[in-house]
């Protein structure tokens, strides 16, 4: 078995995947919540964290399997994301790694998620990937390990961040994906016109960029401030329709409880997130649009699209890109939901194949990377 490890950002994970079959035989994570009224990740207490968190999980591994012998090598997430979170989980496998006597394999985070539909799957097909990630926005042509071509990429914020941005906004804890996409859902009416960014400029057709939204959004969140003075008891109506719905137990949900009774004040949330989410699809189907059509140029046929990343959770999202999916008939390819966001899993998967091509490092000159520089291939 193969012995994996995940620090990139503020999940803590360790799993074991088969060597032979491929097969993912058991993972466990522990999700930071110290960030979540922080308004992002604080590598310094991330750091902290998973100095504690990553040794109970391999204390209860220890327990259930004999690592002595059944594990054969050790892969670890070593770049991009925090270097301070990342270092904890270096040091963790690379002294597993010396203290078993098994090789170590530096894996990239990015090359993680594209991987992540291939869970419990022996057999990775190329494909084209969107990864949508709190760190990363980008299309990958991914045809295969050492073979990973970077189509776009965002140019400013990533589109988790933009969510996260937006959440904060609406005074919404970390990470805000989830309930922006929750409140988006609540909104049936008219939309707020936003931005649609980088449509004509030109060399710019396969990026993102999301900077220009996020700003769209804060003024329409000032506007609304400012017609709503005075008017304080219709705003704060308005922010609480969601806490009527009780889901299915009767209780209001953890979530339900946040954006109900939560919300800038003056603001009506769910308008802004579905104004904002719709924007921000539509920016996403038109980058894929624009990458069939400069694919198909270069003799290239998309028949799968991977969509990856925290981000790939989103239902919303989902079913507008399988919409296009189907329209140009092809096949999209997702990770199960559990392994959208970060998680082992998905590094054990990489390096497994990391392994059979025998790509290990040296256990004194593996290091992490905090940031990818620009670059065009993922290694
Ligand atoms: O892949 P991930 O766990 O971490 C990185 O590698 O960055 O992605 C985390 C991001 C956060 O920005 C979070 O807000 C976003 O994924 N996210 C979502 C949803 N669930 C998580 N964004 C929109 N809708 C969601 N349902
Ligand atoms: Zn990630």
């Amino acid at each position: 078995m193969l012995l994996s490890v995940e620090s990139s950002c503020d999940d803590s994970a360790i799993a074991l995947t088969s060597l032979a079959s491929k097969e993912l035989v058991y993972h466990a994570k522990l999700t930071q919540d110290e960030h979540a009224g922080l308004g992002g990740v604080v590598p310094e207490l991330a750091s902290r964290a998973h100095a504690r968190d990553l040794v109970s999980i391999l204390q209860e591994l220890v327990g259930r399997y004999d690592l002595r012998r059944d594990v054969k090598a050790i892969a670890v997430s070593t770049h991009p994301g925090l270097s301070l979170t990342l270092l904890e989980g270096l040091m963790m496998a690379n002294t597993l790694s010396i203290a078993l006597g098994v090789p170590i394999i530096s894996v990239n985070h990015l090359i993680g998620h594209i991987y992540s539909p291939f869970i419990n799957n022996p057999e990775f097909v190329p494909h084209s990937a969107l990864l949508i990630s709190g760190g990363h926005t980008m299309l990958v042509r991914a045809s295969g390990l050492g073979n990973m071509h970077i189509l776009g990429a965002s140019l400013d914020d990533s589109l988790g961040e933009s969510y996260d941005k937006v959440a904060r906004m609406l005074d919404l804890p970390y990470p805000g994906g989830p309930y922006i996409e929750r409140l988006a859902a609540s909104w049936d009416k008219a939309l707020l016109n936003m931005p649609r960014p980088l449509l004509n400029s030109k060399g710019n057709a396969l990026n993102f960029s999301y900077s220009g939204l996020k700003n769209a959004v804060r003024l329409a969140i000032a506007r609304q401030r400012d017609t709503m003075v005075g008017k304080k008891q219709d705003l704060v109506e308005s922010n609480f329709h969601l806490s009527g719905s009780t889901g299915a137990g009767g209780t209001l949900s953890k979530m339900d409880r946040t954006i109900g009774w939560g919300g800038a004040a003056g603001v009506n949330s769910a308008e802004i997130a579905a104004s904002f989410e719709a924007a921000a699809i539509a920016h996403l189907i038109s980058r894929l649009k624009n990458m069939i059509k400069s694919e198909n140029a270069k003799g290239v046929k998309v028949k799968r699209l991977g969509v990856v990343g925290g981000v790939s959770a989103n239902m919303a999202i989902k079913g507008a890109i399988d919409a296009l999916a189907k329209r140009h008939g092809i096949k999209t390819l997702y990770p199960e939901m559990k392994y959208c966001s970060d998680n082992a899993a998905m590094i054990g998967r990489v390096g497994v194949d990391m392994y059979e091509m025998g790509m290990f490092s040296d256990n004194l000159k593996i290091g992490v990377h905090g940031r990818d520089r620009k670059i065009t291939e993922l290694i």
